[in-house]
This record gives C-alpha cells, sequence and structure tokens, in this order.
C-alpha cells in the first residue's frame, strides 16, 4: 500500500488494490469521474450508467486479483470523511495488460477537492508497480489534445507523447495523443 503525508493544503490518502466485492464501489466512482471530468474520458456518463450492476461486480472480480487488469482506489486516511465503513475514495485508476510486455493505463480521475496533493501521482505509480510484477517494460496510454492539464501531469510523472507509430496512429482520429514511459 502507498501512502502520501499531508502537508500544507494536501489530503492525507492510501492507494490500494479494488477488493473482489467492490463492485458497486467501483460503478459509483466511475460515474462521479464521468460526471466530474466528462470530458476526460473516452466513456460517457450514459453509457456507464447503463451498464448492469452485474458488470461492475464482474470487473472488480477481475481486477482485484492476477495480471491482466487492476483498478486501484485512493482513498483519504482522514476518518472525518469516511462513509459508513469506507474512508472516502478520492481517484481512480486502472493498469491493463497488453501482452506481452506493456501496460496500458486507463481512467485516471482524482475528484476535484483532492487535486495537486500527489493523489494522480500515487495511482499511477501504484499501476507500475504493479506491471513490474509481471513484467511489464512500458506504460502507454491516451489522453485528449484538449486535456493540457493531464498531458502535463504526464509529462511530470515521465511520460513522452509518442510522435508516430501505432498508438499514435490509433489516437489520431479521436483526437488523443498515445504517451509512455518505460519500466
Ligand atoms: C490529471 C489528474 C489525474 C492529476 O491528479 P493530481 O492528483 O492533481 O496530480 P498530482 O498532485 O499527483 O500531480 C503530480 C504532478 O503533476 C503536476 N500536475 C498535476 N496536474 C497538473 C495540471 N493540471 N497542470 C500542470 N501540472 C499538473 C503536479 O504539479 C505534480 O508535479 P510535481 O510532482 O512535479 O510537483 C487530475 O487533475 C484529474 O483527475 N483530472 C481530471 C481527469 C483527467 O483528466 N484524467 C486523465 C485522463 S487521460
Amino acid at each position: 500500500m502507498l501512502s502520501g503525508p499531508p502537508g500544507r493544503d494536501e489530503v492525507a490518502f492510501r492507494v490500494r488494490r479494488i477488493g473482489r466485492h467492490e463492485g458497486l464501489r467501483l460503478k459509483a466512482l466511475r460515474l462521479q469521474a464521468l460526471a466530474e471530468a466528462p470530458e476526460a474520458f473516452g466513456e460517457s456518463i450514459a453509457e456507464a450508467e447503463a451498464r448492469d450492476e452485474a458488470e461492475y461486480m464482474a470487473r472488480a472480480r477481475a481486477a482485484s486479483d492476477g495480471d491482466r487488469r487492476a483498478w486501484f482506489l485512493a482513498e483519504v486516511v482522514d476518518g472525518a470523511r469516511s462513509t459508513g465503513d469506507d474512508p472516502a475514495a478520492v481517484g481512480l485508476a486502472m493498469g491493463r495488460r497488453r501482452p506481452p510486455d506493456e501496460c496500458m493505463v486507463f481512467s485516471v480521475w482524482v475528484e476535484e477537492a483532492a487535486r495537486g496533493s500527489g493523489v494522480g501521482r500515487r495511482l499511477v505509480e501504484a499501476v507500475a508497480d504493479w506491471a513490474r510484477t509481471w513484467g511489464a517494460r512500458r506504460l502507454v496510454l491516451w489522453v485528449f489534445r484538449s486535456n493540457r492539464g493531464a498531458i502535463d501531469f504526464y509529462l511530470r510523472l515521465g511520460f513522452i507523447v509518442e510522435l508516430g507509430g501505432s498508438d499514435a496512429e490509433l489516437g489520431a482520429p479521436h483526437d488523443a495523443v498515445a504517451m509512455h514511459r518505460a519500466l
């Protein structure tokens, strides 16, 4: 588990892999991300809402273990924001294996109030740590060209923009740039 110390105006948080029974939580967080940052993602909130709960349950189960895919949650450590037994979640990220040795990074999102505290960085590093366990050599992602903040964020994390190649070509019709970072 990764954790971040609180600083000035910062959020104390931890990052962990999703649990196999957290499908409904995954759905709620994904809908929150799509409501808050609809311009950042390829999926619409209507599409995400239309998926039934069984699908989210299956997704969480599949992402909770093994080396095919993994969702990570960032949760505040401060108990004051907890709901019921769950600490409040403030971020999400997903990694998916692309055989043989690349890891795609998807759906990176941090709640607006928690941004600027290192949560996004820790989420991406959690994906990277998981990917190293099965021998990944590279992280790869797409980001919309208009999402300048996210592009700058990934540049700060050491990603570089792909100027050519199949991933750049795949992104181009969607106005998305491909970025990668060696592991
Ligand atoms: C992009 C996003 C995940 C960043 O999360 P965050 O928790 O605020 O990022 P961090 O605090 O971990 O920042 C890590 C580094 O990136 C930099 N950074 C973060 N957001 C930035 C921005 N909008 N512009 C420029 N730099 C930025 C930080 O300054 C920090 O740099 P440093 O470590 O050198 O000081 C968050 O803004 C977000 O969820 N945006 C909406 C959804 C989105 O666009 N997702 C990406 C889809 S591809």
